[in-house]
C-alpha cells in the first residue's frame, strides 16, 4: 500500500497526481493545498468515492501549517510515507515576459517577486522535507520528487539565449541543488531525491496568449521558436495527464541503486527537456 504525499493538488499538474495516483486504490493519497474546502469540493465532484484521498492544508510559506500538515499525515499513514512529490510553485507571470535586465527597471516589485518565488518554491520545498524526514525514512520506498523546469538548465538558457523568466528560473535552479543537498546527506540512508521537469504542460497559463498584450504575445511567441529549433518536432504544450504519466514514470524506474541520486532530469528521464 504506497503512500504519496503530493503539493499543490488543487489545479493543473497537481491535480493530474491527485487523479492518477488515486485511480489505483491500494495507493493513500494525501494532497497538499492553500484552499482545502475548495478542493474537498472538486474531489466530491470529480473523483467520487475515492477513500483513499485525504486532502489537508498548508501554503508552503507557512511553516507551521507545513508542520501541522506533517503531524495528520502521520496519524493517516501510522507514521510513515513513501513517497513526497514537491509540485506546489508559485508560477510567476509577473516575469514571464522579461529579461531581468528589463525587469531591474522596477526594483521594488523585482525584489518582492524575489521573495514570493524563493520563500515558496525553495524555502517552502526545504520546510516540507524536513518535516516530513522523519516519515520517509519510515517509509518502504524512499522517493522524494520537487518538480522543477528545464528553464534551469543553464546550457539551454545559455545555447538559446532563454531569457524569459529568470526569477522563476532562479528558483528552480535553487531547487535543483537542494535536491543534491538532500540527497548528499540522505543517500546513505536509500532515499532518493530527484528533481524532475513534467515538460511544457498547458495549465491555462498559455490560452491566455491571445488577450495578453501584443508585446507579451511577441515574447511568448519568440521563445517558442527557440524551443522549435532546440527541438523540432516539438508542437506546443502537452497535458497534464500526459505529464503526469510521464513523470510517474521516471520516477517509478529511478533508484538510488541504478545511480540516480539528486538528478536533475525530464520527464523522458533525460535532459531532453521537450
Ligand atoms: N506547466 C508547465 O509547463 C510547467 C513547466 C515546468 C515546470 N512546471 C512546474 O510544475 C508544477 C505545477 O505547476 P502547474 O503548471 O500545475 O501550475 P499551476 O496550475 O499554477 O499550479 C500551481 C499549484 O501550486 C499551488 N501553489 C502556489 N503557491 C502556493 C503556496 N504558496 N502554497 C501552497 N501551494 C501553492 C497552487 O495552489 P492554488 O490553487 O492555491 O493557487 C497550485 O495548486 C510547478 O512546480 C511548476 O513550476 C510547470
Amino acid at each position: 500500500m504506497p503512500s504519496y504525499v503530493v503539493t499543490g493538488v488543487s489545479r493543473g499538474i497537481g491535480w493530474a497526481f491527485l487523479k492518477q495516483l488515486s485511480s489505483d486504490s491500494t495507493n493513500t493519497v494525501i494532497g497538499i493545498v492553500r484552499n482545502k474546502p475548495a478542493t474537498d469540493k472538486r474531489v466530491a465532484e470529480e473523483l467520487t468515492e475515492r477513500s483513499n484521498i485525504t486532502i489537508l492544508q498548508a501554503d508552503m510559506t507557512d511553516y507551521d501549517a507545513i508542520k501541522k500538515a506533517a503531524q495528520d499525515s502521520a496519524k493517516i499513514t501510522g507514521g510513515s510515507i513513501d513517497y513526497i512529490i514537491a509540485n506546489a510553485a508559485l508560477v510567476s507571470q509577473w516575469d514571464a515576459y522579461d529579461g531581468i535586465g528589463t525587469l531591474g527597471a522596477h526594483p521594488e516589485e523585482l525584489t518582492e517577486q524575489f521573495h514570493g518565488l524563493m520563500d515558496t518554491n525553495v524555502l517552502g520545498t526545504v520546510h516540507l522535507y524536513n518535516l516530513f524526514m522523519p516519515q520517509i525514512l519510515k517509509g518502504k520506498t524512499r522517493k522524494v520528487i520537487v518538480i522543477s523546469s528545464g528553464m534551469a538548465d543553464t546550457d539551454l538558457v545559455n545555447d538559446y539565449e532563454i531569457e524569459l523568466a529568470p526569477l522563476y528560473a532562479t528558483s528552480k535552479a535553487a531547487v535543483n541543488m537542494i535536491t543534491a543537498k538532500y540527497n548528499a546527506q540522505y543517500k546513505k540512508d536509500g532515499v532518493l531525491f530527484l528533481s524532475i521537469c513534467p515538460g511544457m504542460v498547458e495549465v491555462g497559463h498559455f490560452s491566455h496568449i491571445s488577450t495578453a498584450k501584443p508585446e507579451e504575445q511577441a515574447a511568448l511567441l519568440g521563445m517558442i521558436e527557440k524551443f522549435k529549433r532546440y527541438e523540432p518536432t516539438f508542437e506546443g504544450p502537452i497535458t497534464p495527464e500526459e505529464s503526469v504519466k510521464a513523470v510517474l514514470s521516471v520516477i517509478e524506474s529511478a533508484s538510488v541503486e541504478k545511480g540516480y541520486g539528486g538528478a536533475y532530469l525530464s520527464h523522458f528521464g533525460t535532459k531532453r527537456w521537450i
